[in-house]
């Protein structure tokens, strides 16, 4: 997320304005840079067609890209700054749902000038649309979607500056984020949501959670509230999701760090404090004040309730009365999303990353096969939690959190996971945010948004580190000092296994500015060029037919180092050619983020999160955050 009022800090800026990092002395990483540089031009070369487009991209050479052929079927949207919605000449788009509207007949409408009121806030479409998974149930087309964080100026417009000053103020905040399951129906004037249906349930900041796994029953779970450990309320920061094999969403907490607060001092035993410090949880919290009104989330009278918090959370959207459940062996950290895959032999193998300045990519890998219509309640339960290391050789691994590895047992790996992957050498990257795999070859892409901090130097000469003290000297994969605008890393697991301990990599791209910066890494791979300029790749998913979507969240100013670019958008990516193709772009001010299909794939359902102007009702009206579809005009697959 980044927040859509510039008068306001994104999570990752908060945490560094309360958190100054740990730093390190560590000059000879610095010196790595150009040897990190030559692996990975070198490596590039060696990596595939593909890979060679980018081991030309720093030379700017055009000749590659010209010899391809285009698999597009679409002609590319040019940069827009204006506050609406623009798709390539053959497609249509339309509002399917904004925050507010109904679930339910007894909710209260939505008031243009004052939003939703307390009452009620539980029964309509959650505030920030996120992360979206469709599934089809009995033939019914139902969408799971993530409500991440709230505008509070925009949800509480009678507040002086959208501060929280009651319980009430708090409670509607806490209900407009969560989760929404939803039915969508399909009719003649297109798709809407089929208010009462028996699908469609709101899980808010008070909904009972199950605890499950290895941090469950730990006395660092428990609370006055709950003694045993394993029984919370409300899923926090829903950001990226998934989607199991088994047909199960995941919703994915991210920054869960900001809803706590202190009334009375920080606690102070060594190991809470310590952790605090990591995932950064702070007197102040972020802007939603919750500790002031609900004393579940002051840690002066609660300090275990931040650890029921930041993990992979399991909904059944088949049963609107299934107890959602914490998966605490994948770890807990600040969540983006949560990418299944079936290995060979049948493991479920989980995709993850912690997107955080410098922080981590993690893979779950389960103990037993997926056997279809077979017991599925272990399988997020018992395996192996691993984190990347990537080599400045293009090759990388997988290290294994086991207590030998880290020394520390397993309920503290599944808490305080970040420290573990520290102590393993993991690999610090440039914000890790959704991570896709690719159905149709054996290989996984992840977005690295940006980090402003990569390579920078404290006054000491230092280099900055990472909340645990893991300098972020550049590397391989994150080869930009001052990272602003990002890039996608691949994988390709050996062995044709996602399961494999192993992988080869490379860049996919690194987006850039060639017409401001005309050669060198800030340009851009030779994939970048005037026509399709981008920052801050975040959301992505691939398609059945194996083409990249990519949704940015970035600087969307249209000034200096990101002139060109506009509004944030959604590209298309061929992963063969590395060709990429602007598909959309957002109202100005607006997250183009989340992404799914109807079950037939000729609708696309994308959401359009914190617009800056008034989109979609127009002026008179608060702006919402939007899921739009978008069809082609002759109904035929989108792409
Ligand atoms: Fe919620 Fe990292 O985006
Ligand atoms: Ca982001
Ligand atoms: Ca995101």
């Amino acid at each position: 997320m980044e927040n859509a009022k510039p008068a306001h800090l994104s999570a990752d800026e908060w945490d560094e304005l309360n958190f100054p990092r740990a730093t390190e002395q560590d000059f000879d990483r610095v010196v790595e840079r150009a040897i990190s540089r030559r692996g990975f031009l070198g490596g590039a070369l060696a990596f595939g067609s593909a890979a060679a487009v980018m081991g030309t991209g720093l030379l700017r050479s055009t000749t590659a890209l010209a010899q391809q052929t285009s698999r597009f079927a679409f002609e590319q949207v040019a940069p827009q700054t204006d506050g609406t919605i623009h798709v390539p000449a053959g497609y249509k788009w339309d509002v399917l749902v904004r925050w507010g509207d109904p679930l339910f007949s007894d909710a209260p409408a939505f008031d243009p000038a004052t939003g939703v009121p307390t009452g009620g806030s539980d029964r309509v479409f959650g505030e920030n649309t996120d992360g979206m998974e469709l599934f089809n149930i009995g033939g019914k087309e139902i969408l799971v979607v993530n409500s991440e964080y709230t505008n509070n100026d925009i949800n509480l417009p009678h507040t002086q500056d959208g501060t929280p000053a009651s319980a009430d103020d708090v409670l509607r905040l806490q209900n407009l984020q969560g989760v929404t399951v939803m039915e969508l129906t399909e009719g003649a004037d297109g798709w809407s949501v089929v208010v009462d249906s028996p699908f469609n349930r709101r899980i808010t900041h008070n909904t009972p959670m199950k605890i499950d796994g290895p941090a469950a029953g730990h006395d660092l779970l428990k609370t006055e509230a709950d003694p045993s450990g394993t029984a919370s309320l409300g899923t926090f920061n829903n950001c990226g999701s998934g989607r199991t094999p088994w047909g199960t969403y995941l919703t994915c907490e991210e920054n869960f760090n900001g809803y706590f607060g202190a009334t009375a001092g920080l606690p102070e035993e060594e190991e809470v404090a310590r952790g605090y410090k990591r995932y950064g949880i702070n007197e102040k919290g972020f802007d939603y004040n919750y500790h002031a009104f609900d004393a579940r989330f002051d840690v002066s009278k609660n300090p275990n309730e931040p650890h029921r918090a930041g993990y992979i959370v399991e909904i059944d959207p088949a049963d609107p009365e299934s107890t959602p459940v914490k998966r605490t062996a994948l770890g807990r950290f600040k969540h983006e999303n949560a990418e299944s895959v079936v290995a060979p032999d049948g493991r479920v193998v989980v995709y993850m990353g912690d997107d955080e300045r410098g922080e981590f990519i993690y893979k779950w890998v389960s103990r037993d096969i997926y056997v279809p219509g077979g017991d599925t309640s272990t399988l997020l339960t018992e395996g192996q939690l691993y984190v990347a290391k990537f080599n400045d050789d293009m090759t990388g691994e997988w290290v294994a959190l086991t207590p030998e590895a880290t020394g520390m047992d397993a309920a503290r790996i599944a808490i305080f996971t970040r420290t573990a992957a520290s102590a393993v050498g993991a690999t610090t990257m440039d914000r890790p945010e959704w991570i896709a795999v690719n159905p149709t070859a054996i290989e996984a892409y992840c977005c690295l948004t940006n980090n402003s901090r990569r390579g920078v130097k404290n006054d000491d000469g230092s280099i900055r580190a990472n909340a645990g003290g893991d300098p972020m000297a550049v590397n391989a994969p994150n080869p930009r000092e001052t990272n602003d605008y990002g890039q996608i890393v691949r994988w390709r697991p050996h062995d044709g296994n996602h399961a494999a301990g192993t992988f080869d990599w490379d860049l996919y791209v690194m987006a850039g500015n060639p017409t401001v910066h005309k050669e060198g890494a800030y340009a851009g791979t030779a994939n970048i060029n005037a026509g399709n300029l981008f920052n801050s790749p975040d959301g992505m998913q691939i398609d059945t037919t194996g083409l990249i979507w990519i949704q940015t969240d970035g600087d969307d100013s249209n000034e200096g180092d990101f002139a060109g670019m506009g509004n944030n958008q959604m590209l298309a990516g061929d992963p063969a050619t590395g060709e990429i193709r602007r598909f959309l772009t957002g109202p100005n001010g607006s997250e183009v983020t989340g992404l799914t299909w109807s079950t037939d794939r000729r609708t696309m359902f994308v959401g359009i999160q914190h617009p800056g102007k008034p989109f979609p009702d127009g002026e008179g009206s608060l702006p919402r955050s939007s899921i739009v579809t978008v069809k082609r005009d002759n109904n035929a697959l989108v792409g």
